[in-house]
């Protein structure tokens, strides 16, 4: 595990600077705590591993890792795009400054009022289904577009390479159990179908899973994605202006685990890619970017949540309580995802016992860790719950009626509040009690 913290010396836990427990003083617990310069290392490292083998490459940023408006901020100063999947996240980005024509909108199941939206904001659609392509057709009539414009309306279609991988069948997206994406096989009927229908399809798209430290997989897919572009090119006359490779990139969340090594990663996708390119005959003048969505891997390991404890239970296990739940975190629960645990305030403590940390939501399932060995944590002790960055927040909710903890940014030493704690009244927001229940 490479872990993005220091240890200080009054042997507290220091991210970006910041001493953890200075933090968590100043602006209480739980809190979630980002470093804006990870953020930054993490994306220039996959940009520039990528560009080092070919240069027209781009990174769609995988938001639903994490929405926070300054986390948004930080990846459009430092040239990303977006990978949206949700009208909600669509308007995210155009208010954080992503102009449409760097936000690519990749939805599942999408009704005909969101691809109105997503039409009328002028971002490209990525298209998951034949229906969903015969919908947009009736909306926006590309027919007309082009009678009108003399351009037809650009489109892209996700593929299912029948290829997954994930750190937990939940997060595996290729394959026949996948609700995601038009079949392998019927690529080249559906996008003649969509040129029948008025389109320009100059895309395709496939995203195999989540939280993959393997190579493998995303190679094969890779493979798979350029044979499946490559028989549509040469059986159509379309010219790919883009193929993209999806997300899905892991980060060390284990001891064990650790960090892929970037460079021969992108040297043997683009290797794929450039002779797959090749072959097809797709790698003229007008060859194809190469586009990549990860979300975890750009913003996972850049921050940790800090808790407090406030319970030392000996029951018929020895629980260690504190002052958060999976409303904060859901991985732990949801996923049976480990999350490494450091006791922030005796940072370098040494390993003594097995404990369960457990949090504060009313259910059994609530529990950070179960056996997980550790320092002796007394009540007052800060936790720190690392890699906390990627689908935290963003999965967070106010589940047992539990206000959302704040968010701050730390950058050189220096911490900034960017978003405030919920309230009690923030329970009650967009309720309305008919007047005849009214006391
Ligand atoms: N592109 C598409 C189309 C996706 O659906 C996703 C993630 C990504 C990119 C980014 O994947 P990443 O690079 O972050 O692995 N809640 C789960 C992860 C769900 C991922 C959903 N889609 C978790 O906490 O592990």
């Amino acid at each position: 595990m490479d872990l993005n913290i220091k240890i200080n010396q009054q042997d507290h836990l220091d991210i970006g600077g910041a001493d953890t427990v200075e933090l968590a003083k100043e602006y209480g617990t739980p809190l979630y705590v980002i470093d804006e310069n990870r953020i930054r290392e993490n994306y220039k490292r996959v940009y520039k591993a990528f560009t080092k083998y070919y240069s027209d490459f781009k990174i769609f940023y995988a938001c639903k890792a994490n929405t926070n408006l300054s986390v948004m901020r930080i990846l459009e100063e430092v040239g990303s795009s977006i990978d949206a999947v949700s009208p909600g996240e669509v308007y995210t980005a155009l208010n954080t400054g992503f102009t449409p024509d760097r936000i690519l909108f990749t939805g599942n199941n999408v009704k005909d009022e969101e691809l109105k939206y997503i039409d009328e904001t002028g971002v490209r659609i990525n298209i998951d289904s034949i229906s969903q392509l015969k919908r947009l057709a009736n909306i926006i009539n590309p027919k007309k577009i082009i009678k009108e414009t003399g351009e037809a309306y650009k489109i892209s279609f996700r593929v299912n390479p029948m290829v997954g991988a994930g750190h937990h069948e939940h997060c595996i997206t290729g394959g026949e159990m996948s609700k995601f994406g038009i079949k392998d096989n019927e690529a080249v009927e559906v996008y003649k179908l969509a040129e029948e229908l008025g389109f320009n399809p100059v895309g395709m798209h496939t995203h195999i899973g989540s939280g993959i430290l393997d190579p493998e997989p995303f190679k094969l897919a890779t493979t798979v994605l350029m044979d499946i572009a490559g028989v549509v090119a040469q059986k159509t006359d379309i010219d790919f202006e883009f193929l993209d490779l999806g997300g899905g990139l892991g980060i060390p969340y284990t001891p064990e685990e650790h960090l892929l090594d970037i460079n021969p990663f992108a040297e043997e996708i683009t290797g794929i890619f450039k002779s797959k390119l090749s072959e097809y005959g797709m790698d003229g003048v007008k060859s194809p970017s190469m586009y990549i969505e990860p979300g975890r891997y750009i913003v996972g390991d850049a921050s940790v949540i800090l808790t407090k404890v406030n319970t030392v239970k000996d029951s018929y296990r020895k629980f260690i309580g504190v002052d958060s739940g999976f409303n904060t975190i859901l991985r732990p629960s949801m996923y049976d995802s480990y999350h490494h645990i450091m006791v922030a305030n005796k940072a370098s403590a040494k390993e003594v016992e097995t404990l369960d940390i457990a949090g504060n939501v009313c259910e059994s399932g609530d529990l950070f860790a179960r056996d997980r060995p550790l320092p002796k944590i007394e009540e007052g002790d800060l936790l720190a719950i690392m890699n906390a960055g990627a689908y935290s927040f963003s999965m967070a909710s106010q589940y047992n009626s539990r206000p959302r903890p704040a968010e701050v940014l730390v950058k050189n030493g220096e911490s900034e509040i960017v978003r405030e704690k919920e309230t009690y009244d923030d329970l009650f927001n967009k309720q309305i009690i008919p007047e005849r229940l009214k006391k």
